[in-house]
């Protein structure tokens, strides 16, 4: 069967089944939005938060699962701001409130047909129309307009996008770029058929004009085509190439990519999560190190190379996929590892960990108390000092915070080698 039609919705007609890796894709958004609720609400004295959520491939809103109905794009996030609502509330004396507003399109008019129908029916009905906006047509043609709306609207304030494409050329790097110079708080949650890019390019090198944009030049045919069938060596580094193009061309600083099997089509899909903040793309993380198994990083965890890095071809590592070994391992490697990032990244000596996080936030899947766990080791080792923010060093035994300074010990023990 064809991925398009898992994806027809049609008033009248029976819904779409679900796939295994649509669910998993769902549960994602889900549990994303319920840390990302908490954490962008913890200030207690908030009482106000003004949100814009955008679906741009939104479909008809619902799916067969066996007997059950499964909500999609939609609804999942219709509910996790009730849930949101609710849940925040449940602790606090003075009620937040969240100002939500959504923005639902999809190119297919019989798909958003679909949708207004199932929300027509929901607990949702009313805001139809209000604060949910419903709009056929293409996204990077429906954009311009939504950023001008939320701007008007939110001076300040966040915006989630989710970008659900099916394949690769629906969401150009220009629509990211929008998004991310013109809007104050944005995140985003795209995918991207990474697989079906490459399997159309290991035949056929012309048409790449749409393509340049994630990187796609002669010189990559011709590489993957040479490397093609290599599958882990060849399919992990032109992967890799057309994260770190889609990382550098779309304007967000942090840029997490992992990777969904899914068994109809048979291969490989990048969901990435794109931000502005260090902190967002610690949050993601720890969704997928929750959802361990179902998601797989190329390569090793610790600290890696988007792009082109020459230790996979020394190791041809298997896939990481965030379980408890997994752990072990990366901690482990980071403890060779972060030394020498650290040293070659200070200043007079000093690096903040903020700056730290910074750096190496595209670079690796540990989230950032394991970072802190093993520069808190280091220090214990003495091979680093960890100074307050406000002055004065911390005892090895203490814990590393985000706010800490990193300092190039006196005495050093293993630097005197880098
Ligand atoms: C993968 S499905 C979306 C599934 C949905 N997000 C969910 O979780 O239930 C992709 C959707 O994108 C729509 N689509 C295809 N090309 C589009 C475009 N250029 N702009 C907006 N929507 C498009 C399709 O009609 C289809 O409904």
């Amino acid at each position: 069967m064809s991925k398009e039609n898992n994806f027809k919705w049609k008033v009248g007609e029976p819904l779409p089944g679900i796939e295994a890796h649509t669910e998993r894709k769902l549960e994602v958004i889900e549990q994303y939005l319920d840390v990302y609720f908490d954490t962008v609400t913890a200030n207690r004295r908030m009482e106000t938060l003004r949100i814009t959520i955008v679906d741009g491939f939104c479909g008809g809103g619902l799916y067969q699962r066996g007997h059950e109905t499964r909500y999609g794009s939609p609804f999942a996030l219709l509910n996790a701001v009730e849930r949101a609502k609710t849940r925040i509330n449940a602790e606090r004396h003075k009620p937040l409130e969240i100002v939500a507003h959504f923005y639902f399109s999809d190119a297919n008019a019989l798909h958003m047909a679909a949708l207004r129908h199932e929300l027509s029916k929901s607990e949702f009905s009313e805001q139809v129309g209000d604060t949910i906006v419903l709009q056929t047509g293409e996204f990077e043609v429906l954009l311009p307009r939504i950023i001008a709306d939320i701007k008007k609207r939110q001076r300040q304030g966040r915006s989630f996008f989710v970008l659900d494409q099916w394949g690769y050329v629906d969401v150009p790097v220009t629509c990211l770029q929008q998004i991310f110079s013109n809007l104050d708080k944005p995140e985003a949650i795209l995918t991207f058929s990474i697989d079906a890019l490459l399997n159309y390019l290991r035949t056929d090198g012309s048409g790449l004009e749409g393509l340049r944009q994630f990187g796609i030049s002669e010189e990559f045919v011709s590489t993957w085509q040479t490397l093609k069938d290599d599958e882990k060596f060849g399919r992990a580094t032109a992967q890799r190439t057309v994260m770190e193009n889609l990382r550098k061309n779309s304007g967000a600083h942090f840029f997490t990519p992992f990777m969904m099997y899914s068994k109809t089509d048979k291969r490989w899909m990048l969901l990435a999560h794109l931000s502005k903040h260090q902190a967002a793309r610690d949050k993601m993380l720890s969704v997928h190190w929750d959802k361990q198994n179902h998601f797989r990083h190329i390569g090793r965890g610790s600290l890696f190379e988007l792009g082109f890095d020459h230790r996979l071809i020394e190791s041809k590592e298997s896939l990481f996929s965030f379980r408890d070994e997994d752990e072990v391992t990366l901690l482990g490697e980071l403890e060779n590892e972060l030394p020498k990032r650290v040293m070659d990244n200070m200043t007079d000596d000093i690096l903040t960990v903020e700056q730290l996080l910074s750096q190496i936030g595209n670079l690796t899947a540990a989230q950032n108390d394991m970072i802190f766990k093993v520069l808190q080791k280091l220090s214990s080792d003495g091979e680093i000092e960890v100074g307050k923010k406000d002055g004065g060093k911390k005892k090895a035994s203490t814990r590393v915070e985000v706010s800490d300074i990193l300092i190039r010990p006196s005495q050093r023990t293993l630097f005197t080698k880098f």
